[in-house]
Order: C-alpha cells, then sequence, then structure tokens
C-alpha cells in the first residue's frame, strides 16, 4: 500500500568514515550456459557475416567489454550436471543430447573456445564442474587440463589440441545447485557435501592456487530448507572453499510494481542470514591465512516470462525480453551487492546474451535489452569502499507475494522509495547510486557529507524511459543511459529531484581537508 509523500525533502546521509567494505569488482561478473541461444548464435557463430575470424560475434564482444564483464562463468547452470568436458576439446567433437534444456548439444564451443572469447572480452574465466553425472576424476582431469604446464597427460593433451600455454582458470564451483530436485544428479546436503569435499581435494592437489565456490541453497520453495542444506555444506567445506554461491530469480508474474520493486530486499534479507551462519561456522574453522568464506550470487536476475511451459527447452529457450521496471529491479540488485560488499565478493548476472540476457541477437543484429544499462553504469563506476549510507525517505509496504515461481512469500514493510548505496575513493571521489522506485513522482533529496565538503562539478548519469513498461528492440531504444547535466556542488548539500521511476548514478568530489 503506497502512502502520500511528506512535504519535506528526503534525505541521503553520506558519512566517508561509515565503512562497509571494498567493492570487489568480481561482483560485475556474468554467465555463458550451454542453453538455448546464449553460445551457438550468441557468443559464437562462425557463420554469421558479423562474426570474427575465430567465429566469435563482434558486436557482443565489443558490447561484453563496454559491459565491463569482470569474469564470465560457464559452462552451466543446470547443463553442467550432464557435461562432460572431454567431448567439447580436440578435432574429434561428440554430439550429445542435452538433457537439462532438451537439445542437441554439438560440443563444437567446448572449453578452448570459451576461453578465446573470454579472453576477448577482457573478463576472468570462473568454471563449474559436474557434479550430476561427473566424477572427482572427471574434475580432476579438467584442472590437469586447464591449469597444468606440463608433464601429465591432459596438460599434454591441452598442448596437442594447440594451446602450450596452461589457461590458469582460479576460480571452479563444486557443481550448480544440487539442493535443486530439478538438478541431475541431485543430492541431499549430506551427499552433496561429502562429495564435494572429495572432489576439492583432488582439484586442489592439483593445482593449490584455485579457488573454490560451493554450491548454496538455491531451492527456495515452501517444502525446501534452504539453510539446513546452508549449514550442512558450510560445516563439511568450512576449511576448503573461499565461497558459498547463492541464486536469486524474480519476476512480476501478478503485475504487482510496488511488490517486484522490492524483491532487492529480499536478496539482501537471505545474504544477512547466510552471513550470520559463515561467521558462526567461520568460529570454529581452521584455515590458517586464508580469508573467511564470501557470498557469491553467482545467478541473479529477472526471469518469470520465460519460464515456463516450451520457454523452458530447445532453441529459444529462456529468452525473457526486459522492461523499465526490471532494470529499477536490477539497479536495486547491485546496489544491494554494494550495501554488503563487506561479505558479497562476487556475483554473476544470469545471463550474457540471448538467454535471460543483457543483450540481445539475430542473424545481422543486437540490441542492448533494458538490464544493460544500470549494470553497465555500476560496473563503470562504483568501486571503491562501500559506505552505510543514512536514508531518510517515504515508505511502502508491500502485499504478501510469490518472490519468484514456486517459491515461497515475502511481505516488506518500510520499503523505503529511495533505495541508496554509495563507495568512496582514495581520490575522494563519490559514487551514489539511487533508484526512485516511486512509480508515479519525481523524490527532491537533500544529499548531506557528514565529513567534508562536496566540491566541483557532479556528473549525473539516469537510466529512465516514458514507463515502466518499456522495452528496447532491434528498431528502438527506449530505456537507456542518460548523462544529465552536472550539479555544482560547494558545501555539505547539494539537493537534487530523483525523476519517476528511475535510476540515477551520482559521481562527484568529497574533499575532508
Ligand atoms: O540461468 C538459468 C538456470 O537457472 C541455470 O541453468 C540454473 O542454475 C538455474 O536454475
Amino acid at each position: 500500500m503506497t502512502q502520500p509523500m511528506k512535504a519535506q525533502n528526503a534525505r541521503i546521509k553520506i558519512d566517508v568514515d561509515r565503512i562497509v567494505g571494498e567493492v570487489d569488482s568480481l561482483i560485475y561478473g556474468n554467465f555463458l550456459e550451454h542453453l538455448g541461444r546464449a553460445v551457438y548464435s550468441g557468443a559464437y557463430d562462425p557463420d554469421s557475416p558479423l562474426a570474427d575470424e575465430d567465429g566469435f560475434r563482434k558486436d557482443v564482444i565489443q558490447a561484453a567489454k563496454d559491459l565491463n564483464v569482470t569474469q564470465l562463468r560457464y559452462p552451466g547452470g543446470n547443463f553442467v550436471s550432464n557435461y562432460h568436458w572431454q567431448d567439447g576439446v580436440g578435432s574429434d567433437r561428440v554430439p550429445r543430447m542435452e538433457l537439462a534444456w532438451g537439445r542437441l548439444e554439438s560440443n563444437e564451443f567446448g572449453t578452448n573456445e570459451f576461453m578465446q572469447f573470454t579472453n576477448k572480452i577482457g573478463a576472468k574465466p570462473y568454471f563449474a564442474v559436474n557434479m550430476g553425472t561427473g566424477t572427482m576424476t572427471e574434475a580432476q582431469r579438467w584442472v590437469e587440463y586447464t591449469n597444468v604446464e606440463e608433464g601429465p597427460y591432459y596438460a599434454e593433451l591441452r598442448k596437442k589440441h594447440g594451446y602450450e600455454e596452461p589457461w590458469n582458470i582460479k576460480y571452479w564451483s563444486l557443481g550448480n545447485e544440487m539442493d535443486g530436485f530439478w538438478q541431475i544428479g541431485h543430492l541431499n546436503a549430506e551427499d552433496y557435501a561429502k562429495k564435494a569435499r572429495e572432489t576439492a581435494k583432488v582439484m586442489q592437489l592439483t593445482d593449490p592456487a584455485i579457488s573454490l565456490i560451493a554450491a548454496g541453497a538455491s531451492n527456495f520453495r515452501p517444502d525446501a530448507n534452504p539453510m539446513h542444506w546452508n549449514r550442512v555444506v558450510l560445516e563439511e567445506l568450512k576449511n576448503v572453499v573461499d565461497y558459498l554461491a547463492l541464486h536469486i530469480y524474480v519476476g512480476n508474474p501478478d503485475n504487482n510494481y510496488y511488490n517486484f520493486l522490492s524483491t532487492p530486499l529480499v536478496l539482501e534479507e537471505r545474504t544477512e542470514l547466510v552471513e550470520g551462519l559463515i561467521r558462526e561456522i567461520m568460529s570454529r574453522a581452521d584455515r590458517g591465512d586464508r580469508p573467511s568464506i564470501k557470498i557469491a550470487w553467482d545467478e541473479w536476475n529477472v526471469w518469470y516470462r520465460a519460464r515456463a511451459g516450451e520457454s523452458m527447452s530447445g532453441e529459444r529457450a529462456l529468452e525473457e525480453r526486459y522492461n523499465l521496471e526490471d532494470a529499477l529491479v536490477v539497479a536495486g540488485f547491485l546496489n544491494a551487492f554494494v550495501r554488503n560488499a563487506d561479505i558479497v565478493k562476487m556475483a554473476n548476472m544470469a545471463q550474457l546474451v540471448n538467454v535471460i540476457a543483457p543483450m540481445y541477437t539475430n542473424e545481422n543484429d543486437m540490441f542492448k535489452q533494458t538490464i544493460y544499462y544500470p549494470l553497465q553504469l555500476f560496473s563503470e563506476h562504483t568501486y571503491g569502499t562501500a559506505l552505510d549510507v543514512y536514508v531518510d525517505s517515504e515508505t511502502y509496504d508491500t502485499e504478501r507475494f510469490f518472490v519468484g515461481l514456486g517459491e515461497s512469500q515475502t511481505q516488506q514493510s518500510d520499503v523505503p522509495y529511495l533505495d541508496v548505496s554509495a563507495s568512496y575513493k582514495d581520490n575522494g571521489e563519490v559514487i551514489i547510486n539511487v533508484v526512485n522506485r516511486h512509480k508515479d513522482k519525481a523524490i527532491t533529496t537533500d544529499i548531506i557529507s557528514q565529513k567534508g565538503k562536496f566540491t566541483g562539478g557532479f556528473k549525473v548519469y539516469e537510466v529512465n524511459g516514458p514507463d515502466v513498461k518499456a522495452q528496447n528492440n532491434f528498431e528502438e531504444t527506449n530505456v537507456e543511459t542518460e548523462e544529465k547535466s552536472s550539479i555544482q556542488a560547494d558545501g555539505s548539500k547539494v539537493t537534487y529531484s530523483f525523476p519517476a521511476h528511475s535510476y540515477t548514478l551520482i559521481k562527484g568530489k568529497i574533499t575532508t581537508d
């Protein structure tokens, strides 16, 4: 239920001494799964006039570079639980029935093609091993193939395939969503934890420099017990892994804008719960010099339209088309990552291209979906130390609603219309991200510096569109980033009016001496 706006200005207070933690650039990751048109005709399309000399789409590469993708997760997702990496290397590629998403997998694109693509877009690779139909030996041999310089069979096999130098893949996750009944080879928490521990052992013995991610809970259906899963997994792997992976997908199936706009708060609640659990279990861990386990939100996005029936399999699976309200939710997720920068050290928007993605291609063209723009603004500007920001704005209460399809319900009270995060760099630069969730009203806001003064010209970028359902397509761009007139600041307060249904990034300076 929405409440009337107060007459006085809203307030955002920035205090450069109130530090949360360093914003890790790995929160600006994406995901490329063998699914629908993500790999084939998205990233890789050798027959396309838009392909480069190696068969990769040049327009997709450029858009991914502009998006500053810091790391790219591969090869799945549900796909990985029936994927055998040796089918996708060398000259003898083996076509397979792909059981997770109902396709024929040609295996034309595999480990080395992915690494070429990732290098072209300037991202770090993040691999997931098969904990469904796969074995620990298979996982060990993949690390040997990619990371060992020379000597053993699989390192030599890589060289024979034409890749003399190891790829040195640092990030590896131990399976995907193994708590989900939909996962091929789904396990209970105890069985997963043991299998993951032993798989981790042989992978780390092969390359001690790797960093491991355990599959945390992804099943939030009413009959699941996600915190039991997280507890068992963390307990067993407390001295072994570096991250716990969490996933979230939200949607607006009932067409309730205000409920939907509050969904990033659910991510924040889950983050806080898991953070508490990590702290408790870390108090009993023996990790030597290794830092405590962190959270990797390694799948997150809006996904509900292409999430049932025919859109769940085949050639055009999961081709979600996004609008402005989705972009505002995406900005809200990113705000939540920054506000929790002490514990959220990795995140991957699922996915990169065509499949629930910020980019969408056809044979001749590509366009940027609405959700591209907030991610691009954050990944270009929001770095440094995240600050604990005070926000005073009008609030609203939501109804009781489903967070995602088939998931448990939530109800959110006192949701502030202004959703804010901020970070501060050593050079005095301050970056303020503000979503105005109000559908109809601009919110005039005093932005106050608690320590030091705002100085100079503040740059202002805004993502907005004609209405909350506005979309982009091949012909029209209705939602994108606009650079607004800069604000001249001199003193401890600037006043700005955040337009209805907008996301704004303000970048300025604070002088503290
Ligand atoms: O990103 C689409 C799918 O969502 C992934 O394959 C799976 O991990 C999740 O359920």
